[in-house]
């Protein structure tokens, strides 16, 4: 399988704090890579390198077969990255329909001000209904995202991630704050996601839905990688089972 996307040698500090230390990690075409590992271990951190929200120490980034390393977010985002976070962040006064239009139109137009100016139109408002759709949240469209439960604004950053169009969707805990059901749904939906071909990277602390839909998985520790390959033989592993489970 051909590698979509490269990370190596990503080092990254907060002040005195290493959050990464001489991270690598690689994700293949199309497949469901989980990554995992306990609470700070840097897996926010490493996808944060990944998009250019955070500035590493060191890394060398690839997207295909070109070095992303010094691109800014928004030349990341637009040769085929896209990112979910962990806390919702929506744009409150506007529709659910509104949200995913203007990120759709980010795609578009390539700058947030004028993607605003072209809201109304029908061509980014027609596909904001089809992401909307393959998220199962079209029939909440014209409804304030203010009034709306956490299960609809999870699948709503999904759509507005999705709106880029991406090649891959790194996704921060998507399934955090859900009950068990709505989990499992959730996750159903990204699979179907990657089953259309775009690539995932996901973050998960839920260990049986990670387990369900994952190809691969990759395991952080303490700033460091631990392990990765086949689910099952990662999750047997006993380094992995005594940092990530305790056990
Ligand atoms: N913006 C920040 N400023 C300072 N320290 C941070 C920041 N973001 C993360 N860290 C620290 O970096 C480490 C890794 O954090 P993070 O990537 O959020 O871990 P994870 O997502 O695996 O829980 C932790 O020690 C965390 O406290
Ligand atoms: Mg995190």
């Amino acid at each position: 399988m051909t590698t979509i996307l490269l990370a190596e040698s990503v080092t990254v500090k907060f002040g005195g704090v290493t959050a990464l230390e001489d991270v690598h990690m690689d994700v293949k075409q199309g497949e469901f890579l989980s990554l995992i590992g306990p609470n700070g271990a840097g897996k926010t951190t490493l996808l944060n390198t990944i998009t250019g929200v955070v500035t590493p120490v060191n890394a060398s980034l690839k997207l295909g077969n070109k070095d992303i390393s010094n691109l800014p977010t928004h030349k990341r985002i637009r040769l085929g990255l896209a990112l979910t976070h962990q806390i919702v962040r929506p744009f409150k006064s506007m529709t659910i329909l509104e949200n995913v239009a203007f990120a759709a139109g980010f795609k578009k137009v390539r700058k947030i001000i004028p993607s605003l100016i072209t809201l109304n139109r029908s061509l980014e408002k027609k596909k904001a209904i089809e992401f909307l759709e393959m998220v199962d949240i079209a029939q909440y469209q014209d409804q304030e995202v203010s009034k709306l439960p956490l299960g609809v604004l999870k699948r709503l950053e999904v759509a507005r991630a999705l709106a880029v169009e991406p090649q891959i969707l790194l996704l921060d805990e998507p399934l955090a704050g859900l009950n068990s059901q709505e989990a499992g749904k959730l996750a159903d939906t990204v699979k179907s996601i990657s089953k259309q071909g775009v690539t995932i990277v996901m973050i998960e602390h839920n260990l049986s839905e990670v387990l369900r839909v994952s190809d691969r998985l990759h395991v952080l520790d303490n700033g460091r990688n631990l392990a990765q390959g086949e689910p099952k033989a990662v999750m047997n592993q006993p380094e992995v089972r005594a940092a990530y489970l305790g056990i």
